[in-house]
């Protein structure tokens, strides 16, 4: 069966962590799922891991609906957000339909979106439409052109606007939080503040649970990998153990460790 968004919130309510990987097709989303990922993220990663661009601005809704579709006929156990891709939501009415075609043609359980006051007035739109949405702060790989791959800034100005961003997700809908790149003490302050679960990738031990890109943590990136991840094939005799290695060490709380904090 597969896991319900009461059935996560009850997770983080218990303090359990919550894990999530990325999957773009069926295959791997079913071994994602299988090794008991809680939740699968469709990421418009899949524009640098998948199609090979040096980023993930050129990923449309069209490619965004294909490749939930495929994870979705492989995934029958994890939660599965998809990504809004960059300037899907221009307009509340763009929004609007991007998110609709995940959820109906494509059967997405959840919508991301980058951003923080931006997209308040999408993010409530949507929640009151009945789509569950999952917000992303800190770096914003679809602002890469505009500020870079930079990690979160932790000046006491920076901060608050991060936790005044994330307060007003969740007072606006959000469901659920990524943030990355953040430096660990922010995102701590960020997760014991809000009353939704923070799901970190690069951003410390102490969220609620973790994300990594899946090409990330099979040590088959391109270039170099990020800093914050780790190989977890390179510990593992096969990918379906690399995987439920995964879960175990975020469920222990053994990754990440300090040697994968970022700031
Ligand atoms: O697109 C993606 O894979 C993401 C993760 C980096 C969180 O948004």
């Amino acid at each position: 069966m597969r896991k319900t968004l009461s059935f996560l919130k009850k997770q983080y309510q218990l303090g359990q962590k919550i894990t999530c990987l990325t999957a773009y097709d069926a295959t791997y989303a079913h071994w994602v799922a299988a090794s008991g990922v809680d939740m699968i993220l469709v990421g418009d990663s899949l524009g640098m891991v998948v199609q090979g661009h040096q980023t993930t601005l050129p990923v449309s809704v069209d490619e965004m609906v294909y490749h939930t579709q495929m994870v979705q006929r492989g995934n029958q156990q994890a939660w599965c957000i998809a990504d809004m891709p960059f300037m899907s939501d221009t307009t509340l009415d763009s929004a609007l339909t991007a998110a609709a075609r995940l959820m109906k043609e494509a059967g997405a359980n959840m919508v991301k979106l980058e951003g923080g006051q931006r997209i308040l007035k999408t993010v409530q739109a949507l929640s009151e439409m009945g789509v569950p949405v999952c917000g992303h702060l800190g770096l914003l790989p679809q602002s890469v052109q505009k500020y870079g791959y930079k990690i979160q800034k932790n000046d006491p100005d920076s901060a608050q606007i991060l936790l005044d961003d994330a307060l007003a997700l969740q007072a606006h809908g959000a469901e659920m939080l990524v943030l990355e790149c953040v430096p660990s003490e922010l995102a701590e302050k960020v997760t014991s503040t809000l009353s939704i679960p923070v799901i970190g990738i690069g951003s410390g031990r102490q969220t609620s649970g973790q994300v990594l890109v899946l090409h990330d943590m099979l040590g088959v990136t391109m270039g170099k990998s990020p800093r914050f991840s780790k190989d977890f094939l390179a510990e593992s005799d096969s990918i379906q153990s690399a995987l439920a290695l995964y879960v175990h060490q975020v469920t222990t709380g053994e990754f990440p460790s300090a040697s994968h904090e970022v700031g």
